[in-house]
This record gives structure tokens, C-alpha cells and sequence, in this order.
């Protein structure tokens, strides 16, 4: 069983998804593990490390992926890389896979047993797999660190010879796990946090974390969660006076962090063009929904957008690349998890097809675009 790391093909992907960590455990559970050369580069992971732990390094993306039967990335490979890749081989990645028929196709036409890592079923068994989640994490503690790096004064309250500095108002915007990740580190760091949600879960969650609830918490937001745990698009009436409640709370910020997102729809506009005007100079707004479409209206993709009234918004795209080092050793961790399901008593690669997390997850398989999702409509 080979299992190749080809260098990842984006040149704004800065992760890298096999570890020298996770590379000595693949070849423990059995495997021969090919890692492209500077595939960790930018992971602060140099080939010698990779070489230490066993690896054999190679100079090519096409030499990486000869005869391998599990090719590991962080992005969807290309197709290049898919032509040098044998038939039946898995290849396993965070695929985005809405909107992307020519890429399936791609995908299916390689002949790869192509799986998407973000479509992994959200129960218990696969927590350790959940690549949403470690990287979501990732974003939040980054989002904060993003923030008091922009923002031009301290975020704790601070009391000197020269008098006292107040601590910053941090306002969080969606508390999933990037979230609550930046509740946690915005109270770290010494701010005085507030935080919002639509799922009526959360509130409890703010608090023990220490942070202050702030919420419409009307009939409509009591039935906001699905039964899958996540948020619900919620009416216009809702969202008028969501508005109308966080709109006052805005102005008086130093650093708001938006993170919401809804499946499957754009995400939610939670900051109109007049809240930002009502923020003093100096406040900053980190969108991490700026992929999706952004919570903020002025939010620019890959951007920090600068407004007459000084508010910097910034808009950075693949926050958890902001930190490939954590991201890297997290998502790799994700990945073995999953890959050690697949791996027998003989140490062979023994695929579960009828496994829930493989059927979940699986996009191509036998040349055809296999996944629920991605058929066409009757
Ligand atoms: P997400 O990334 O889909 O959304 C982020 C947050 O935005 C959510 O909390 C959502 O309620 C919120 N949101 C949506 N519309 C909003 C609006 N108009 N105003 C304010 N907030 C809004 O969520 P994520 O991080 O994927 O987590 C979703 C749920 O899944 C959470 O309950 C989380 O705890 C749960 N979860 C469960 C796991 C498991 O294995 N059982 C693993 C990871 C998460």
C-alpha cells in the first residue's frame, strides 16, 4: 500500500496534508509513504524531516503519485496531477465540490475513488476525522490574533503609571466552533466579549465561557436549530430585528469577528454598509464568512478594505493557511484517522464500502460521479 503527498498545486494553499508525525504512523499501520519535495515548506516541515520519518521524497508530482493506491492533499488535485494517478486509486482531500461539475467529471474520468473529507457525517465516531472542525478552530483562534494585530491599541485593560487603559469590546458573530474558539482566545487575550448566535444552544455556551449573550430570543429563534445542529435561514422579520438589536451594539466595538454561516445558502449579511459607519476609527471587522459571501456588506474577498470613517475590514481568505503549521498537523491528524478505518488486520487497504463514513463521503467511484448530492435532477 503506497500512499503519495503530492505538493499542493494552489499556490495560495500553504498547508500541507501528511506530517512527519503522521507519516511514521502510516508506515507503521503498513504502508510506503512518497512525499513530494517542499510539500511542507511553507508547513515549516523540510524534507529531512519527512526523510526521518521514513518517507521517500520525490522530485516530481507525477513521480509522487506513480502506483500510488491513497493519494493525500489539502485541496482537490488537479488534473495533472490525476494523470499520473492509477485507476482505483482513493484520493482524499477537501474536495468544494459544489459547483465544480467539470472538476467531478475530472475526477470521475481519472478513475479515483475520490472522497470529500468536509462531507464527513458529524457523529461521534468521526469527530477525530472532522476536518470542518479543526480547521474552523484554527480560523477562530486566527480571526482574533488577525484582529489585535490590526486594531491600533490593547485588547486588555491595563492599569500603568500613566494611567489606565480600557480593554477592548470584542464582538463575536456566530459561535460555532470558530466562534467559540475566538470567545476563548479574545478572553485570553483580555477582552471584554460579547457574542451572538441564532441557535438558542450557543447561549449557554457563551457563558461558560465568559462572554456575554446577546440575542433576539424570540419563538422563531427557540425552533432555529436543525435537528443536524446547525443554523437554520432565518425570516426577514427575524433578521430585521437581529438587526435592529446588534446594530447599536456594533457602534460601540472595537473588534467585531463574524463568523455565520448557514449550509447549503450564502451567508447571512449581518453588517449593513450604516453599521460600519456608526464604528469609531480605529475598529475592526474580521469576516471569516468573506468565502462565502461575507456577513459584512463591504467585506472584499482576499482584501483589507479601508473605510472613509476608518474602520479596517479585513477579508482574508484560507484562515486556517494563516497558520499551516497547527492546520497542517491537525488536518493530517484528520486525515490518518479516516485512513486507518480503511486498513485491515494485514495491513492492507481494505475499503468498507458500505461503511456510513465512506458513503458519506465518497464523490467518484468506478468512473461515475457516485455521490447523492451530484446526481442529476429527475
Ligand atoms: P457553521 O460554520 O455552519 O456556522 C457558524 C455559526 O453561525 C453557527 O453557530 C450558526 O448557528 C451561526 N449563524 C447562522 N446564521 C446566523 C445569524 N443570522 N446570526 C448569528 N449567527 C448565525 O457552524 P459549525 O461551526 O460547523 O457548527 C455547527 C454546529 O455543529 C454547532 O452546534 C457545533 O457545536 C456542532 N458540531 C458538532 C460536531 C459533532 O461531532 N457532533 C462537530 C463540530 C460541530
Amino acid at each position: 500500500m503506497r500512499i503519495a503527498v503530492p505538493a499542493e498545486t494552489d499556490a495560495t494553499e500553504t498547508r500541507v496534508a501528511a506530517t512527519p508525525e503522521t507519516v511514521k504512523k502510516f508506515i507503521a499501520l503498513g504502508a510506503d509513504v512518497v512525499v513530494q519535495k517542499g510539500a511542507g515548506a511553507t508547513s515549516g516541515m523540510p524534507d529531512a524531516d519527512y526523510a526521518a520519518a521514513g518517507a521517500t521524497l520525490a522530485d516530481s508530482t507525477a513521480a509522487t503519485v506513480a502506483d500510488a493506491d491513497i493519494v493525500l492533499s489539502v485541496r482537490r488535485p488537479d488534473v495533472a496531477t490525476l494523470a499520473g494517478v492509477k485507476q482505483g486509486a482513493l484520493a482524499i482531500a477537501i474536495m468544494d465540490p459544489y459547483g465544480q461539475d467539470a472538476a467531478l467529471k475530472a475526477l470521475a474520468d481519472a478513475g479515483v475513488s475520490a472522497f470529500a473529507m468536509e462531507f464527513m457525517p458529524r457523529i461521534t465516531r468521526a469527530q477525530v476525522m472532522d476536518v470542518l472542525s479543526s480547521q474552523a478552530n484554527i480560523a477562530g483562534y486566527r480571526a482574533v490574533i488577525d484582529g489585535a494585530a490590526e486594531y491600533g491599541r490593547a485588547l486588555p485593560m491595563m492599569m500603568t503609571a500613566a494611567g489606565t487603559v480600557p480593554a477592548a469590546n470584542i464582538f463575536i458573530m456566530g459561535v460555532g466552533v470558530a466562534g467559540l474558539q475566538a470567545i476563548a482566545t479574545a478572553r485570553r487575550l483580555g477582552g471584554r466579549v460579547t457574542a451572538t448566535d441564532v441557535r438558542p444552544a450557543t447561549k449557554e455556551q457563551v457563558e461558560s465561557l465568559g462572554a456575554k449573550f446577546l440575542a433576539v430570543e424570540d419563538e422563531e429563534f427557540l425552533q432555529a436549530q436543525t435537528a443536524g445542529g446547525y443554523a437554520k435561514e432565518m425570516s426577514k422579520e427575524y433578521q430585521a430585528k437581529q438587526a435592529a438589536l446588534t446594530a447599536s451594539h456594533i457602534a460601540k466595538q472595537d473588534i467585531v469577528i463574524t463568523t455565520a454561516l448557514i449550509p447549503g445558502r450564502p451567508a447571512p449579511k449581518l453588517i449593513t454598509a450604516d453599521m460600519v459607519r456608526s464604528m469609531r476609527a480605529g475598529s475592526v471587522i474580521i469576516d471569516l464568512a468573506v468565502e462565502r459571501g461575507g456577513n459584512c456588506e463591504m467585506a472584499k474577498p482576499g482584501e483589507i478594505v479601508v473605510t472613509d470613517n476608518g474602520v479596517k475590514i479585513v477579508g482574508h481568505l484560507n484562515v486556517p493557511g494563516r497558520l499551516p503549521a497547527t492546520s497542517s498537523s491537525l488536518y493530517a491528524r484528520n486525515l490518518l484517522s479516516f485512513i486507518e478505518t480503511m486498513i485491515d488486520k494485514e495491513k492492507s487497504l481494505a475499503v468498507k464500502w458500505d461503511d456510513e463514513l465512506v458513503k458519506a463521503t465518497l464523490l467518484t467511484h468506478d468512473g461515475a460521479v457516485v455521490h447523492p448530492n451530484f446526481q442529476p435532477k429527475a
